[in-house]
C-alpha cells in the first residue's frame, strides 16, 4: 500500500509517518507538506533514510502538482494532516485558513476521485463541535453532536467535513473523519499550550495564561491518535465519522502548575493574560464509537505521558531552540508583547 500523508512534517502528521513506518514496514509513505512556519524537516530526521519514505515540498493547494503527484505516485490511501492548526493565528489571519484547510482538501479530494484512491482519510478536530459550559460535566461531544464552530480556525475545519461528507454522498468519494480532542507529546510546535510553557519554564520566563486559566482540553498522548487513524484506515467504514479522545479532561491552570512541579520551577512564573477572543470554554469527547466499531482505547495515561513528553523536550532541546530562535520571536512579541 502506498500512502500520501499530507502535513507529515508537523506535530502529528509527523508522529503519524513514524508511527506506520513502525507498524507497517511493506508499506511506502509518501509525505506532502509544504514546510509553512509549522513544518519542520527536523521532526522527519528519524524517516529521512528509510527507503520506504519519500519527502516531497508542495502545497496541497496546488492543484497541478498535487495532480502531477498523484498521477506519478498513484496513492492508495490518502491521510490529510496538513493545515493551519493554530486558533490564535487563525484569529489574526484568518484568509490562510480558508485557503489551507478548505480549498486544500478540495483540491486533494478532487485528485482522489481523478487517480482513484481506496481511502480519503481527514484529519478533524474536536473543535468543530463548538464548546461545552464547564458546570455540566454529563456533556459530551459524540458523533451527531451539531457542528457550532467559535474560531476561523473550527469554521475552516467544519467547512473540510462538511466538504467531505458531500464529496462522499454525492461522488462516493471513499471518505473518513475522524475528530480528535486535543493531542500532546513529541515535536508539538511551542506556541501550544504544553510545550510553550515547557520551553518557557525552562527558559525561567513567564508562562502566559489566558483568562483565569479555568478552560477546559481533553488531552490525548499523539501516539495514541496515530493509532486510532491508523484501525479507521483498516477497519473504518466509508462515510463515518470516528470522535477520538481520552476521557482527560484538565484545566489549563492544573497543566501549567503541574508541568512546573515536573520541571521543580516555581509558580511565581504564571502569569494571567488578556483572554483568547471567543475562548472556547470545555472540549470533552465521547469515543464510544470508535471504542465499539474499532477496538480502540487510550493507552497512555496522563501522568505518564507529560512526563514522557517533557522528558522528550529535555532530551530534544535542539530540535525547539532552532525554532525559539527563528521567526518565532517575532511571532511570540506580536502575541504576548504588551498583553
Ligand atoms: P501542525 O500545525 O503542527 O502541522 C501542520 C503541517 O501542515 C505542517 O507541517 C505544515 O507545514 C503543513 N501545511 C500547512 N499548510 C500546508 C499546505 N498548504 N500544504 C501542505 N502542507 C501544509 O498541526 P498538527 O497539530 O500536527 O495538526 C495536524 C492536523 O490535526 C490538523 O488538520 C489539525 O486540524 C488536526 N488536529 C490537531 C489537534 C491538535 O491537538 N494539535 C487535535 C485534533 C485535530
Ligand atoms: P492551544 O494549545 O492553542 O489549543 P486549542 O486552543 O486548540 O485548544 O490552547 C490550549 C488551551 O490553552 C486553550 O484554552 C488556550 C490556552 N492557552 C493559554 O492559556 N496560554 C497560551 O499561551 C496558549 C498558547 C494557550
Amino acid at each position: 500500500m502506498t500512502y500520501l500523508v499530507t502535513g507529515g512534517a508537523g506535530f502529528i502528521g509527523g508522529n503519524f509517518v513514524h508511527h506506520m513506518l513502525r507498524e507497517h514496514p511493506n508499506d511506502t509513505i509518501i509525505c506532502l507538506d509544504a514546510l509553512t512556519y509549522a513544518g519542520n524537516l527536523e521532526t522527519l530526521e528519524p524517516a529521512a533514510k528509510n527507503p520506504n519514505f519519500r519527502f516531497v515540498k508542495g502545497d496541497i493547494t496546488g492543484r497541478p502538482a498535487v495532480d502531477a503527484l498523484f498521477a506519478e505516485t498513484k496513492p492508495d490511501v490518502v491521510v490529510n494532516f496538513a493545515a493551519e492548526s493554530h486558533v490564535d493565528r487563525s484569529i489574526d489571519n484568518p484568509g490562510i485558513f480558508l485557503q489551507t484547510n478548505v480549498i486544500g482538501t478540495q483540491v486533494l479530494m478532487d485528485a482522489s476521485r481523478k487517480y482513484g484512491i481506496k481511502r480519503f482519510h481527514q484529519v478533524s478536530t474536536d473543535e468543530v463541535y463548538g464548546d461545552l459550559p464547564l458546570d455540566r460535566p454529563d456533556l459530551l461531544f459524540t458523533e451527531t453532536t451539531p457542528i457550532h464552530t467559535s474560531s476561523p480556525y473550527s469554521a475552516s475545519k467544519a467547512a473540510a467535513d462538511l466538504l467531505a461528507a458531500a464529496y462522499f454522498r454525492t461522488y462516493k468519494l471513499p471518505v473518513t473523519i475522524s475528530r480528535c480532542s486535543n493531542n500532546y507529546g513529541p515535536y508539538h510546535f511551542p506556541e501550544k499550550l504544553i510545550p510553550l510553557m515547557i520551553a518557557n519554564a525552562l527558559n525561567d520566563k513567564p508562562l502566559p495564561v489566558y483568562g483565569k486559566g479555568e478552560n477546559v482540553r481533553d488531552w490525548l498522548y499523539v501516539e495514541d491518535h496515530c493509532r486510532a487513524i491508523d484501525l479507521i484506515l483498516r477497519n473504518g467504514t466509508a462515510g463515518e465519522v470516528y470522535n477520538i479522545g481520552g476521557h482527560n479532561e484538565m484545566r489549563n491552570i492544573d497543566i501549567v502548575k503541574l508541568i512546573l512541579k515536573e520541571l521543580g520551577k516555581p509558580e511565581t512564573l504564571i502569569t494571567y493574560v488578556t483572554d483568547r477572543a471567543g475562548h472556547d470554554l470545555r472540549y470533552a469527547i465521547n469515543p464510544g464509537k470508535v471504542h465499539r466499531e474499532l477496538g480502540w482505547l487510550p493507552e497512555t495515561k496522563f501522568a505518564d505521558g507529560i512526563k514522557k513528553t517533557i522528558r522528550w523536550y529535555l532530551d530534544n532541546r535542539g530540535w525547539w531552540e532552532n525554532i525559539l530562535s527563528g521567526e518565532y520571536q517575532q511571532y511570540y512579541e506580536k502575541m504576548y508583547g504588551g498583553r
